[in-house]
């Protein structure tokens, strides 16, 4: 990644403590970062940390008498390549919605040409107010990037969404953010939607089958995507524990038919459909409805299981228009499998890995897969050897492309 000049707006919330070690982050990702907070931001954190932990001087007044011409709000929107607000109070983004400039803040973000991202964090209630949410709707259609909140336990003992997330995850999504722009956008105008994750089938309530599937492909796939400028749906399982990507609209499943549903939904609008979900072959026939117990009698237990609907068939049948990708991992004759499965689910492409081999595959965060083509694009298989799945990602979004062209 190549070194940025980073522009940190801390506004006043009680999470501004997480944006010194988000500073810390983005210095050792090599970025030169300048931080600039409001009035308020300084009753939670004070400039001097900020100070010590960039090495610069930080900024917390409109009027600056050291800067050439008194005009510091003007060098800093110029110096910028990248403006993040973090945390940005409900205050500040109504301000900024407004086009209001009553602080360093505000000027500067109304004085620069360069992108703002902005990071909203507050109680669940004032994240749930409409007026808030009107005004980050009227942020992002003038181009701010609105960096989704977390869920959970507030500081004031409320649970809900508002929460800044952590500063990992927040260098993560400034990181992306940065490779959009550096990405060649072979995928613009483009929709999406890619599957990820285990899906979950109920044995009774308090149990289910299900496998190992960490959604990690996918979810590195969603990042490769929105990266060469696709809008990405996600339909991801309800145990993939991974942070949303940075532009993805995520909607959470349990079942394959609640997989099936999802996607048959976003599905109609979209240009590609990738599947890399490990869908159940079977679900319980019967679902109990109270607790199964052990009996004294009773050694054994059966399930009767019935097929799944085939998601990746059902979509690719039901909307051919769509350019589709499959998924296989295979334990054995990894390569007739997966030629057989491209013709009969439909596929215009397909990617499969051998998940004999530990070091790649579930869970880990390197794979190496061959991709074939349906026979009418006169393609030859790709090998791409063991690399990350972010890269693998890359690559597949190549594959595709060119396939589109
Ligand atoms: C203890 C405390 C915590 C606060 N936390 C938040 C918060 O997390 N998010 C928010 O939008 N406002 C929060 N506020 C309210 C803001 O500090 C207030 O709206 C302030 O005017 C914001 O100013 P600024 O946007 O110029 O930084 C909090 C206030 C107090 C007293």
């Amino acid at each position: 990644m190549t070194s940025k000049n980073i522009l940190l707006a801390i506004t006043g919330g009680i999470s501004a403590y997480k944006s010194a070690i988000l500073a810390r982050l983005l210095i050792k990702n090599g970025h030169q970062v300048r931080v600039m907070m409001t009035p308020s931001a300084c009753e939670f954190i004070t400039p001097l940390t900020l100070q010590a932990l960039t090495g610069n001087e930080v900024h917390t007044d409109l009027l600056d008498a050291q800067a050439e011409k008194g005009m510091g709000h003007i060098e800093l929107a110029k110096w910028a390549d990248l403006i993040v607000i973090a945390p940005a109070s409900a205050n500040t983004i109504g301000k900024l919605a407004n086009g209001l400039a009553d602080n360093l803040v505000t000027n500067v973000i109304l004085a620069t040409t360069a992108p703002v991202m902005l990071a909203p964090a507050m109680n669940q209630a004032m994240w749930g107010n409409a007026i808030v949410q009107d005004n980050l709707a009227k942020l992002a259609r003038f181009g701010f990037t609105i960096i989704a909140p977390d869920s959970g336990e507030q500081a004031c003992g409320d649970v809900g969404a508002g929460r800044l997330p952590e500063p990992e995850t927040l260098c993560e999504q400034i990181s992306q953010f940065l490779t959009i722009k550096n990405t060649a956008q072979t995928l613009a105008g483009k929709t999406v939607v890619i599957t990820a994750g285990a899906t979950l089938e109920p044995i009774d309530p308090v149990r289910y089958l299900s496998n190992h599937s960490t959604g990690k492909m996918g979810y590195a796939l969603a990042k490769a995507c929105v990266s060469a400028g696709a809008k990405v749906v996600l339909v991801a399982g309800v145990k993939v524990n991974l942070p949303t990507p940075l532009g993805v609209e995520k909607r959470t499943i349990g079942t394959a038919d609640e997989m099936l549903q999802a996607c048959l939904q976003v599905c109609e609008k979209a240009d590609i459909f990738i599947a890399t979900a490990a869908v159940a072959d079977f679900k319980v026939a019967n679902i109990a409805t109270q607790k199964l117990k052990k009996t004294a009698d009773n050694d054994g237990l059966t399930l009767h299981l019935v097929k799944n609907p085939d998601v990746l068939a059902t979509i690719s049948t039901t909307y051919p228009h769509l350019l589709t990708v499959g998924f296989a991992a295979e334990t054995q004759d990894v390569e007739n499998y997966a030629k057989g499965k491209l013709i009969a689910k439909n596929l215009d492409m397909i990617a499969v890995n051998d998940v004999s081999d530990k070091t790649i595959g579930f869970g880990s965060d390197d794979n190496a897969m061959t991709v074939f083509f349906a026979s009418e694009y006169g393609l030859d298989k790709v090998n791409l050897a063991k690399m990350s799945k972010g890269n693998i990602a890359k690559s597949l979004v190549e594959c595709i492309a060119n396939l589109l062209k």
